[in-house]
């Protein structure tokens, strides 16, 4: 059976980045597959323009459309206190950190601007918002028994595989010398690696997900996996993840990466 399944008994998903790309697709596949949480509740920072999702929510009750720009910390605080109004004595089960960008730039390039934007959209705000979510996702989890997973609580954080250190060698490192891009992903590698430890005491699941390479915006028309492949497997892995994940770096496949 897949793990896709176990949404069912998940009280709530909250996703970033909810507008495009792999957080609309996401919220697509959770309200469409046949395994819907209890809410779906989706992020953006601007849901007006966010077309796409206003008509999916329109055909689906279940999801609720919040805004949030995840590097503005007046905006993260306004969205957890929205998010407590509607999830209430539940509290939240599963945040997926999805919302980032790629400033692309290389050695010749880069610029310390550069560096600091990828650096707050990607590393820094995940961290922010987990923190402003962590009563929620704590409420969850002491209502939750025992064990991890999403029944209970999970922190969700979308990094890529060009966050890998190890991998950024040889023959592979001649691709893609994005300097803002793979160091905020390394960075927030190690920000799921803190947090899964800080966490790991209220019983709240935490690890860092590569989607694979995918057609979306950021990911371009060449890439070799459709949204909705990447997404059907990652709520796969998302929905089968145990105590054994918290702390891992997998593959869109449920494979480890190396750090
Ligand atoms: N596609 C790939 O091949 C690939 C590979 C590895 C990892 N990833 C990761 O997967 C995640 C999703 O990627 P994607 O391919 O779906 O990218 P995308 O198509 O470029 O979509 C990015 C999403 O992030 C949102 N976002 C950006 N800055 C934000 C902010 N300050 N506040 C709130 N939302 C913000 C965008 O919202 P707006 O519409 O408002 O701009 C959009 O919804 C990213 O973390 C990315 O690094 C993607």
């Amino acid at each position: 059976m897949s793990g896709a399944m176990n949404f069912k008994n998940c009280g709530s998903v909250l996703v970033t980045g909810a507008s495009r790309g792999l957080g609309l697709q996401i919220v697509d596949s959770l309200a469409t597959g046949g395994f819907s949480p209890g809410k779906i509740i989706a992020t953006t920072r601007n849901p007006a323009s966010a077309q796409e999702l206003q008509e999916l929510a329109e055909t689906h009750s279940n999801i609720h459309i919040i805004t949030l720009d995840v590097v503005s910390q007046q905006s993260i605080e306004k969205a957890a206190e929205e998010v407590g109004q509607l999830v209430r004595d539940e509290g939240l089960n599963c945040l997926i950190n999805n919302a980032g960008i790629n400033v692309v730039a290389n050695f010749q390039t880069v610029t310390a601007e550069m560096m600091i934007e990828n650096f707050h959209t990607n590393s820094v705000a995940p961290l922010m918002v987990t923190k402003a979510f962590l009563p929620l996702l704590q409420q969850a989890a002491s209502r939750g028994g025992a064990g991890m997973g999403i029944q209970r609580a999970a922190v969700i954080n979308m990094t890529s595989l060009l966050g890998s250190v190890e991998l950024n060698w040889g023959e592979r490192a001649d691709n893609f010398k994005w300097y803002p891009y793979r160091t905020s992903k390394s960075a927030l590698n190690m920000v799921s690696r803190c947090m899964a430890v800080d966490l790991e005491p209220d019983g709240i699941l935490c690890m860092a997900l590569h989607p694979g390479w995918v057609r979306t915006d950021m990911g371009g028309p060449e890439a070799p996996l459709s949204p909705e492949e990447s997404i059907s497997s990652i709520l796969s892995v998302i929905g089968g993840l145990t105590e054994k994940d918290h702390g891992s770096f997998l593959h869109y496949t449920g494979e480890p990466l190396p750090w």
